[in-house]
């Protein structure tokens, strides 16, 4: 889409950036980065950069555990990121020197009672079907990797390739990173595109795209606990460890530091408030698992807004109508995982590259046109219509 950079100014004036990228969580960063470090003159506009849904999510890297009936082409799109993420977390590393948390233990699914373990076979199976490496273990082998499980939990299988990583650390590494490749970050709220002034906009914006694009993008809301394990210990087991407790599905990630996240609802509501309810379910799950949650410190109960769209898939491409205008967003549960190839396969279209297959399920024009606020696609024009 870009042939080259915008020439140098012959004066201090400002000089019209290449890209504006209005959102600064780690799909926006991450883009902004990738753009400038292939020398286009970046700008990534937000007032709070990282203040969005990565504030409040736990950052699995969980393609398989994650990978859901009828989701086959996002499962696929989870899999091409979680394989760049090793390269992609050291080359940030080695780029800004701030360690993101990134540990490679694998998930632990687990079933409670004999109807949970019946529901997570299931499951199971189907991820099993795909290919994918699921390794069914006997309850010792379960107490063995993780003696701290409940000693009622009744089975659990192994997903041994799903990794982690702290978004809470990735955001501000991943700020470095964009500012050291030359991105200027601009503290300023985007509310029409037509405030930002560049070659090519991207928007990256989590839920607030509908109001920019019109793509139907939705808020689904989740709520999530953070718990400190006593005495500045670390937590007692190593594993995320997701599943099903008395029908609830849980999930619960430990840092090294003491930290374990526990969540998360997965609410069609665009509120961000706590609810009893909700804690109430989610302690009691996360304890019934792993009993020794109950002596833990809770330090924060929060609730975010994960952008979702019609298929709950990303949207990854020109908005119809308007090539000069990007649109990365929708990416709903899956937003760290799919930072990094998010960011490339963005990168690549700005720079007019010939576009990933992968994108072809993603196009903005894939949605009904009357979900659209902007005009229908058009062949002519617009080369991705
Ligand atoms: N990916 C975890 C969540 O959305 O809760």
């Amino acid at each position: 889409m870009l042939t080259g950079r915008s020439p140098s100014p012959r004066s201090s004036d400002r000089v019209r950036p290449d890209v504006a990228v209005v959102g600064a969580g780690p799909i926006g960063l991450a883009i902004g980065w990738r753009c400038a470090a292939r020398g286009l003159r970046v700008e990534v506009h937000d007032p709070a950069s990282g203040s969005g849904a990565s504030a409040v999510a736990a950052g699995m890297l969980s393609p398989v555990a994650e990978a859901y009936f009828g989701e086959r082409q996002l499962t696929d799109l989870l899999l091409a990121s979680a394989a760049r993420w090793p390269a992609f977390a050291a080359e940030l590393t080695a780029t800004t020197g701030v360690e993101i948390g990134y540990r490679t233990e694998g998930t632990l699914m687990v079933g409670l009672t004999g109807d949970d373990l019946a529901e997570a076979r299931r499951l199971w199976a189907y991820q099993r079907g795909l290919g994918l490496p699921v390794t069914p273990l006997r309850p010792s082998e379960l107490r063995d990797r993780e003696p701290a499980l409940a000693p009622r939990v009744r089975g659990g299988a192994l997903a041994p390739t799903d990794h982690q990583v702290d978004p809470r650390l990735l955001v501000p590494a991943l700020r470095t990173a964009a500012q050291r490749a030359g991105a200027v970050l601009v503290p300023r709220t985007v509310r029409r595109l037509s405030d930002v002034d560049a070659r090519l906009t991207v928007v990256a914006a989590g839920c607030g795209t509908a109001a920019l694009t019109g793509l139907p993008v939705r808020p689904v809301k989740g709520q999530i606990l953070r718990l400190r394990a006593p005495d500045g210990a670390a937590p007692g087991f190593r594993h995320v460890i997701r599943g099903y407790a008395d029908g609830e599905p849980v999930y619960l990630v430990p840092r090294p530091d003491g930290e374990v996240v526990l969540g998360a609802t997965v609410e069609e509501r665009s509120d961000t408030t706590v609810t009893a309810g909700a804690v109430q379910r989610l302690l009691r799950a996360g304890v019934d698992l792993l009993p020794e949650l109950a002596e833990y410190d809770l330090v924060e109960a929060v609730a975010g807004l994960r952008p979702g769209t019609p298929d709950n898939a990303p949207i990854l491409g020109p908005l119809p109508g308007r090539p000069d205008v990007l649109a990365a967003t929708g990416h709903h549960r899956h937003g760290i995982v799919l930072t990094p190839i998010t960011a490339d396969l963005i990168a690549d279209l700005v720079l007019g590259g010939v576009p990933d297959p992968l994108l072809a399920p993603l196009r903005a024009d894939r949605f009904d046109g009357a979900a659209l606020g902007g005009p229908e696609p058009t062949m002519e024009g617009d080369r991705w219509s």
